[in-house]
């Protein structure tokens, strides 16, 4: 069952805005995805909560659009969402969405996902393409998430894991469930190399329900692994429920994506009458 909520919101419409950017008109794109979920997922209405009733408007008022009002929708979200066919009850994740932006012919990567009935409709709706999916946690995959050499593509490596916590890497169940302060250190490897290719692109990790105390550590890793990257970088957000906000950290080695992508966001947050 999907969690329909701000932090969605704000992961799919800098995922889009940045997409928009990096491959132009017509262009291909690598997408990486460390936790893709199913295709769909789906929530009740009624179980979308009243904090996240903005979301849930929204996806209303697309579903209501005609074709080609969406398709002329300033914000690149909502002409993702229109292509998709996104509701609160089939609701896209990230791949879907960017097929539905820029055609699922132009996409090729990975799609990290353990959960064994979401790695089989993965399976099923990228059969016959260039995008692979990986069933395994995504720290034990690192290795496959490289970049083919030569990278001839723009870029786009992003990642949802609910929430960061000082103690991120303590395990649940034999699993490191959420970010934590040594996960920017494993992923510079990886990310370097894709940094150091002939294309540029753009790094994200969006971590929903952070409470202040632990919002500095996600912005302070993730401020470090930027400067160490040497790459632009911003932090955006959204109050998220009970005092906490949904982050994400935008870092690009296209230099003026990051801006870009806030700017956008802000304007999206702003009509929506978000905070
Ligand atoms: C918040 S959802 C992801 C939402 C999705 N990325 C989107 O586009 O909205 C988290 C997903 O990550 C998967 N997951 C959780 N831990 C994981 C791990 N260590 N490695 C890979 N996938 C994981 C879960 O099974 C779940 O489908």
């Amino acid at each position: 069952m999907a969690r329909v909520n701000h932090g969605n919101l704000l992961q799919h419409a800098i995922e889009c805005a940045a997409a928009t950017q990096l491959v132009g008109d017509g262009g291909d794109l690598r997408l990486v995805c460390t936790h893709a979920m199913a295709p769909f997922e789906s929530a009740r209405s009624t179980d979308v909560h009243e904090h996240n009733r903005v979301l849930r408007d929204l996806l209303g008022q697309v579903a209501c659009m005609p074709p080609e009002g969406a398709a002329a929708a300033p914000h690149p979200l909502v002409r993702a969402y229109a292509a998709a066919g996104a509701t609160v009850g089939h609701y896209p994740n990230t791949a879907e969405l960017l097929a539905g932006l820029i055609g699922r012919e132009h996409l090729d990567g990975v799609l990290c996902e353990i959960e064994p009935d979401a790695v089989a409709a993965l399976r099923t709706a990228w059969q016959g393409s260039s995008v692979r999916v990986e069933a395994r946690p995504w720290r034990e995959a690192l290795d496959t998430l490289l970049p083919p050499a030569p990278l001839t593509r723009p870029w786009l490596f992003s990642m949802d894991p609910y929430t960061f916590l000082h103690a991120g890497e303590r395990k649940q169940d034999g699993m490191i469930p959420f970010l934590g302060p040594k996960d920017f250190e494993l992923l510079r490897r990886c990310l370097a190399a894709h940094v150091k290719s002939e294309s540029l692109g753009a790094f994200m990790a969006f971590v929903y329900g952070v409470d202040k105390s632990h919002a500095g550590g996600f912005r302070r890793g993730a401020l470090a692994l930027a400067d160490r990257l040497g790459v632009a970088r911003v932090i955006v957000g959204v109050e998220g429920p009970d005092g906490t906000r949904h982050l994400g950290a935008v870092l690009a080695s296209d230099p003026d994506l990051p801006a870009l992508a806030a700017e956008s966001w802000h304007e999206m947050k702003s009509t929506l009458g978000l905070r």
